[in-house]
């Protein structure tokens, strides 16, 4: 995939840079974002939903942000979901387009509400009332009407290859449809003077392959234009259906195309739309992970290797948890391979070890290797998402490096972390430094 492939000397290569090469240059662990194959996701999500549709795409910064993909971001027309202050900070910092930011979460602070006033963003996606009533006082006070959406719960939970119906009202997330919260939400936007509602958003979860769960929470939120339609004579002009579209990290991960995935989200909205006699709203989708994910790997050096011979063989990385705590937290799956001996006349089944003090630091559970010795590198497929934005220095681990490589040249775009950055937030009172013990 991408621009992935085994060299001459049975090394892998990515971007048109040796594996290996990059792991002694840079060091391990080491993030390695395959610039052509990121701007090859963003295009497609470009192509199938902008210029066929005129829909727009919404990049679920998330995933993976720092001021280099924020920049690449920009460069492809794509829009920039943000969650934090500091999300929007690096958008600001990057000189992202404002009006293409769209600001999210369920508990934004005062100030980090302050800060998407100021910078003007495009959207906040307003996640209940009370943040909609501070909203609105925030914007009384900054003296300017902001444009909203509401984050609605559709009542439709999706997993992997499957969606259940659950009309669920339990949810951190968003304003509930199914009691009546979501409707009370719509005529309180319409009454408060410093809020002008744009229309609605959803988010039925995270690597989903199953289509049709996107394809019923469409519906679920077409119904529910028609209804405040009815009862408030608010006509919707903005549908974002959220992200979550699911790709391949090991065998039994079917993801279809962008294409597939665009068609069946709007002819749904197409169909209901007409159903009701109302026009099309404009449709937003935010993926994160189908764009970031399959364009990352991670670089790791074998150190020790411990056999308990009739049990398992315990391959230990410089790495773990710290910069992928998705097998941990949830045991997801990854593939990899031997960076720097691909190819092999026979493999050894093995198990991959963090080196976090933990028993659960385990990044992968038997996999197929070629024999594996201290010193060689080991590539984790896949880990462009939710790995470097999900990191933490546990043990004091310094956070990796992460470089960017397409056409054999590769760049460093977030350094290293060293040991005075674990300690920089660190201080020692005074008084125990003048305590005599
Ligand atoms: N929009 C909203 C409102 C979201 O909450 C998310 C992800 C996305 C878009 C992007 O979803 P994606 O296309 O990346 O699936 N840490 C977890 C995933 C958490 C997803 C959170 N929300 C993991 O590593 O699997």
């Amino acid at each position: 995939q991408g621009t992935m492939r085994i060299n001459q000397n049975n090394h892998l290569e990515i971007g048109g840079c040796d594996a290996a090469e990059l792991a002694s240059k840079f060091g391990t662990p080491l993030y390695v974002i395959d610039e052509t194959f990121f701007r090859q996701n963003c295009r497609a999500y470009y192509r199938a939903f902008t210029e066929e549709y005129g829909a727009e795409v919404i990049y679920a910064c998330k995933t993976l942000i720092n001021l280099a993909i924020c920049t690449i971001i920009a460069q492809e027309g794509l829009s920039l979901d943000v969650v934090s202050g500091g999300e929007l900070s690096t958008a600001v910092k990057a000189g992202f387009p404002m009006q293409r930011v769209y600001f999210h979460g369920n508990n934004k602070s005062p100030a980090e509400l302050r800060l998407a006033l100021e910078h003007k963003v495009g959207r906040i996606i307003v996640d209940n009332l009370h943040e909609l009533a501070q909203l609105n006082t925030l914007a009384k006070e900054m003296q300017v009407k902001v444009a909203i959406m509401l984050r609605l719960s559709p009542g439709v939970e999706a997993h992997t290859h499957e969606y259940i119906k659950t009309g669920q009202i339990d949810s951190k997330f968003g304003f509930t449809i199914e009691n009546g919260m979501a409707l009370t939400g719509v005529k309180k936007s319409l009454q408060l003077e410093n809020i002008e509602l744009k229309g609605f958003h959803c988010h039925i979860g995270s690597q989903i392959f199953e289509l049709n769960s996107y394809v019923y929470a469409a519906e679920v939120m077409m119904n529910f234009i028609y209804e405040v339609y009815r009862q408030t004579g608010f006509l919707a002009d903005e549908l974002n259906l959220g992200g979550g579209f699911g790709i391949y990290y090991y065998p039994g991960d079917q993801p279809r195309t962008v294409k597939e995935y665009a068609n069946l989200l709007l002819a749904a909205v197409k169909t209901k739309a007409a159903e009701y006699h109302l026009p099309e709203p404009k449709v937003m989708v935010e993926p994160g992970r189908s764009i970031a994910g399959p364009a990352g790997i991670t670089l790791y050096t074998v150190g020790s290797i411990k056999d308990i011979p009739g049990v398992r063989k315990y391959v230990a990385v410089d790495g773990g948890m710290g910069d992928n705590p998705r097998p941990a937290l949830y045991q997801a799956k990854y593939e990899a391979c031997v960076a720097n001996r691909v190819l092999a006349e026979s493999t050894e089944k093995v198990s991959i070890a963090g080196k976090c003090c933990e028993s659960g630091d385990m990044l992968i559970w038997d996999i197929e290797l070629p024999e594996i010795k201290t010193g060689d590198i080991l590539a984790v497929f896949s880990t462009g998402a939710y790995n470097y934005s999900m990191s933490m220095n546990y043990n004091r681990l310094p956070r990796p490096a992460m470089v960017l490589v397409q056409e054999g040249q590769a760049d460093l775009i977030v350094r290293r972390e060293d040991y005075d950055d674990l300690m920089r937030n660190d201080l020692i009172p005074e008084r125990l430094l003048n305590l005599k013990m």
